[in-house]
């Protein structure tokens, strides 16, 4: 078998890939190793930059996102019962962010891939990457009990942290960045019509919770847990009484609560590799980078990931620049580093933190009382937030 991208991984950054590529007529071919039931079925988060909403209109995936999908204009930070609304639009001039499910995104893409013929294989649990620093690359794996050699141009790594492209590059070629965090997000899905029209950030005493939603009739929240917390202690009932003991008392008394349609907790983790290419070897997405979800900014990056990929693919096939390969790594460093960066503070600024001490909290206070009374605070968290520009490939 033959294409000209490989692609490992059917997450959003495989799939938004896969489409932009299919569109432009380059012949490309995604394996995924879980069936696209399971796929469908995680839950992840639901705030898209406008930078990734373009792209999916550019990808011609959109029509479903511009009818339910919902443009919010601010968020809301309560700051142990202050509240401070941060005015997104006024403060970017103009931009916004549009709230839609990542399953949701995900669902259209495989819709569209299906509908535009493009080749997938689903379930396909011994993907093996070859010859990334040779002639030509390819890609082994098993079909129906045969083995099967896929030869390519490219292999894109789009399967997440725990994916197999990141590990086939040789430890010596790599350097890792880690943080890992002292708690995690405990969330809860429920049909219930969300508390508040725009998302509440709130911190606490008792720890970080957040109010966000999916649609006028689903929620989604979250709040802080250590990391010894085991999900099987946490009843829907001992969510809601947490989670209403987090939030301003007006909000919380507005609460509408209901069973659960699912709940988990996540460690946060903050990870970075440099660098994201090796030989044709690209990593994208979660493969190459992962985010603490205060800021909502995973699947946003995996999104520039795309669109920087994308681009310099279009050129290398149309006017055969493959020189500009090997930029895809440094253009999207620079980016990714930024949003590890606000990720990382907004976690700092908003979570309690087991180790503080007297000093450490203070300073905490004060950091959200300075970035939350001057414009120049507000501004920044609001550029940030909304999504930084993607960067140009040259
Ligand atoms: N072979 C084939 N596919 C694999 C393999 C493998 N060895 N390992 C993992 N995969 C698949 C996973 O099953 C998953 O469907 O790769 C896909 C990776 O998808 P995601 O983990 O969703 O990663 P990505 O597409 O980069 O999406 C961006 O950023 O912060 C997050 O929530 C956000 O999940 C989103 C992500
Ligand atoms: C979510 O809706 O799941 C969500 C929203 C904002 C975040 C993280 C998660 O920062």
């Amino acid at each position: 078998m033959k294409t000209g991208v490989a692609i490992v991984g059917a997450g959003p950054s495989g799939l938004l890939l896969g489409q932009l590529l299919h569109n432009a007529g380059i012949p490309n071919v995604i394996i995924e190793r879980q069936t696209p039931d399971y796929v469908l079925s995680r839950i992840r988060a639901g705030v898209l930059e406008q930078g990734m909403v373009d792209l999916l209109r550019e990808a011609g995936v959109a029509e479903r996102m511009d009818r339910e999908g919902q443009v919010h204009e601010g968020v809301e930070l309560a700051l142990s019962g202050r509240r401070i609304r941060v005015d997104l639009k006024a403060l970017t001039g103009g931009d916004t962010v549009m709230v839609y499910g990542q399953t949701e995104v995900t669902r259209d893409l495989m819709a569209a891939r299906e509908a535009g013929g493009a080749t997938s294989f689903y379930d396909v649990p011994d993907v093996e990457l070859h010859g990334l620093k040779g002639e030509k690359p390819w890609v082994s794996f098993t079909l129906n009990g045969e083995t099967v050699r896929l030869d390519c141009d490219h292999i894109a790594g789009c399967d997440g942290f725990h994916g197999v492209s990141r590990k086939s590059i040789p430890t010596h070629a790599l350097s890792e960045f880690e943080r890992v965090y002292p708690f995690g997000w405990l969330g809860l899905l429920a049909d219930t019509p969300p508390v508040a029209d725009e998302l509440i950030y709130a911190s606490h005493d008792r720890g970080f919770a957040l109010c966000s939603m999916r649609s006028p009739t689903r929620s989604r929240y979250y709040v802080q847990v250590g990391l010894e917390e085991k999900l099987e202690d946490w009843s829907d009932e001992r969510f809601w009484d947490e989670l209403k003991s987090r939030i301003p008392e007006d909000v919380a008394a507005r609460l509408i609560t209901g069973p659960s349609l699912e709940k988990s907790i996540a460690p946060l983790r903050s990870f970075v590799v440099e660098p994201m290419q090796y030989g044709h070897l690209f990593l994208v997405g979660d493969a190459a980078h992962i985010v603490p979800p205060t800021g909502a900014k995973g699947l946003n990056l995996a999104a520039s990931d795309v669109s920087t990929l994308y681009r310099i693919l279009l050129k290398v096939y149309r006017e055969g620049r493959t020189d500009l390969l090997e930029r895809y790594s440094p253009i999207c460093l620079r980016r990714v580093w930024k949003a590890e960066r606000f990720s990382w503070w907004m976690t700092s600024l908003l979570h309690r933190f087991p180790d503080t001490d007297a000093f450490g909290l203070r300073i905490q206070q004060s950091e959200q009382d300075y970035f939350t009374s001057t414009p120049a605070g507000l501004t920044t968290i609001a550029e940030n937030y909304v999504g930084l520009p993607y960067e140009p490939i040259e």
